[in-house]
């Protein structure tokens, strides 16, 4: 497939956690909006020192920080066929930016209920060495990595409440709008891992 591939739905939707799988049927190297944010926080640069306050309290980044980022990592050599977009766009601005300097092939929408994100995201625990997402009952992480696993700043019951209500405001409408564009794929995010993997796979490759 040619073009980038976006991965869409709510916070804890389990995007990262399928984004490997993806990668690895279609060669496109994974672009998370979310890491590049963290890692720039993590450097203490003035863009993550800027982002930090929105993401700690659960709301977007403004539109203008991050449409600058993606269409920065958009002109590196590897995402020339193409990259596979988790956590962007989230507003209509953003895929509009998108739309000027990428071609988009499909959008997979993993839905999943609310309080199914809740319990996920509280329970989700991340190997900061090989970027692993775990969570403590559906998959569980293995003994070897279970001393170095972190729980991310914002993964707490109030933050999370926050960024479902940036998803339903300012994200979801995302979703019409890619359907009539005829690039919506929806995907049932209410089962497990390796089937929502299985699924995706499944739509992916009719599309290949
Ligand atoms: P970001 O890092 O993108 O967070 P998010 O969208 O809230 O998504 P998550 O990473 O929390 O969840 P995920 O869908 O990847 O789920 P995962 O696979 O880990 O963004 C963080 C912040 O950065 C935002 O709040 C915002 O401030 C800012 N930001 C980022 N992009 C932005 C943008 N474009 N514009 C503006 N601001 C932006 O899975 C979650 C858990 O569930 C794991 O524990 C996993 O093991 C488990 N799990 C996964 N699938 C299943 C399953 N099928 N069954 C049971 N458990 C499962």
């Amino acid at each position: 497939m040619s073009g980038s591939i976006v991965l869409f739905g709510p916070p804890g939707a389990g995007k990262g956690t399928q984004a490997g799988r993806i990668t690895v049927l279609t060669g496109k190297p994974w672009v998370s909006t979310g890491d590049m944010l963290r890692a720039a926080v993590a450097a203490g640069s003035e863009l993550g020192t800027e982002a930090k306050g929105y993401m700690d309290a659960g709301l977007l980044v403004p539109d203008g920080i991050i449409i600058g980022l993606i269409v920065e990592r958009l002109q590196h050599d590897d995402a020339s066929s193409g990259v596979l977009l988790d956590g962007y766009p989230r507003t209509i601005p953003q895929a509009e930016a998108l739309s000027e300097v990428a071609v988009v092939s499909a959008v997979i929408s993993i839905e999943v209920s609310d309080d199914a994100i809740v319990e996920r995201i509280v329970g989700r625990r991340m190997d900061p060495e090989t970027g692993g997402i775990y969570h403590v009952s559906f998959n569980p992480p293995p003994p070897e990595v279970s001393g170095r696993l972190i729980q991310r700043e914002d993964d707490n019951e109030q933050t999370v409440r926050n960024r479902l209500s940036a998803y339903h405001e300012q994200t979801a409408p995302l979703a019409e709008w890619y359907a009539q564009m005829g690039l919506l794929i929806s995907i049932n995010g209410n089962a497990s891992i390796d089937e929502v993997g299985m699924a995706i796979e499944e739509a992916l490759s009719g599309a290949l």
